[in-house]
Parts: structure tokens; C-alpha cells; sequence
């Protein structure tokens, strides 16, 4: 697959379309959308995005240090047109890779009870009881990573 990832930066035309992005896929089935200072307070984050042959953003991700050692796994988000493609796999395989070369041993996440075995099939673990977020079921998971 032509799948090419790297790290955007907060407030670039390529941050605006991470958002647009996460809007779609995320947010709006939900009917709700972000705040302008939900996105404020990202501009110290980690930008993961997938891009296909054309150059086109296909997938996102967001990397928020929680505590120490913890990062947290955030706005997971592949265009419909790409599911179960591998796209959504390789990107949290990448951003396992980036969080620990910032030193970060565990990852956190809160995930949608829809995309549980999603995470579980790339080695999360379910943490806890199932919890309401963004009007959804969740449930938090977690990993340790570089094992
Ligand atoms: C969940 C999501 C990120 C997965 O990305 P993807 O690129 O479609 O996933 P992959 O193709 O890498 O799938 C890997 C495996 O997980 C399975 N899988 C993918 N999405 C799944 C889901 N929602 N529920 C259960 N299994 C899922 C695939 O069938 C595949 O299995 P296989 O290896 O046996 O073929 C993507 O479908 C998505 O953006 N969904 C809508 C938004 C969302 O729910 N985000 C997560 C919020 S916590």
C-alpha cells in the first residue's frame, strides 16, 4: 500500500486539513464539532497524518503527553473510502514508534466501544469499566510499548 506518514504542525494548511478530516469522521456522524479552544490547546501535540499517492490526507492521529512515561492516543481517524485497508493499523504502528522515541513507555487511549477489537488486535488491552465520552460508549485501553 502507498501510504506515506509523517508529523504535521500545529496551524499549517496541513493542521487545517487533519481537522477537517477528524471533523468528518469523528465529529460530525455525532453531530457535534470542536471548539475553538479545544484546537487552542493542541499546538504542543503530536500531528500524525497519512497521505496518499496524490497527496492527499487519508488518515490522522494525535499523540497528548498525559503523565510520566504515559502518552495518550488521540483523534484516530481514517477516511471512510480507506477502511480496512491498513491504513488505521499502520498509523498507530507509527505512532507507537514516535512516542517512544520521545521516551514515552505507555500508550493510553480512550477508545469507542465500535473500535475496541480494532485495538485489541494491535495489542491494547481494555482498562476498567465501559464510560460515556463525545455522547458514545468508551473504553479506556492501554499498551506498553517496545516490548
Ligand atoms: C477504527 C479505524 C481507525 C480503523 O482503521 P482502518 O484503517 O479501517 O483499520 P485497519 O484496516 O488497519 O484494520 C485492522 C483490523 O481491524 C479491523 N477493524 C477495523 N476497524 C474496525 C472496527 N471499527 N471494529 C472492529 N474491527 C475493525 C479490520 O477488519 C482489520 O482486521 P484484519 O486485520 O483481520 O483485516 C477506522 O475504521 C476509522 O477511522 N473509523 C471511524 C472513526 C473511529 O472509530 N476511530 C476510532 C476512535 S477510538
Amino acid at each position: 500500500m502507498n501510504i506515506l506518514i509523517h508529523t504535521i504542525d500545529f496551524g499549517t494548511p496541513e493542521y487545517d486539513e487533519a481537522v477537517r478530516l477528524r471533523f468528518d469522521v469523528l465529529r460530525a456522524p455525532l453531530g457535534l464539532n470542536y471548539t475553538p479552544e479545544q484546537l487552542a490547546e493542541e499546538y504542543d501535540q503530536v500531528h500524525l497524518a497519512g497521505f496518499d499517492r496524490k497527496g492527499a490526507m487519508v488518515a490522522y492521529l494525535n499523540l497528548t503527553p498525559a503523565s510520566e512515561g504515559v502518552v495518550k492516543m488521540r483523534q484516530v481517524a481514517v477516511a471512510p473510502a480507506w477502511h480496512g485497508k491498513g491504513v488505521g493499523s499502520m498509523l498507530v504502528a507509527e505512532s507507537e514508534k514516535t512516542a517512544l522515541s520521545l521516551g514515552f513507555s505507555i500508550m493510553t487511549l480512550h477508545a469507542r466501544e465500535t473500535a475496541v477489537s480494532f485495538y485489541e488486535r494491535l495489542g491494547y488491552s481494555r482498562v476498567g469499566e465501559r464510560f460515556e465520552e463525545v455522547t458514545i460508549p468508551h473504553f479506556k485501553m492501554e499498551k506498553t510499548l517496545g516490548r
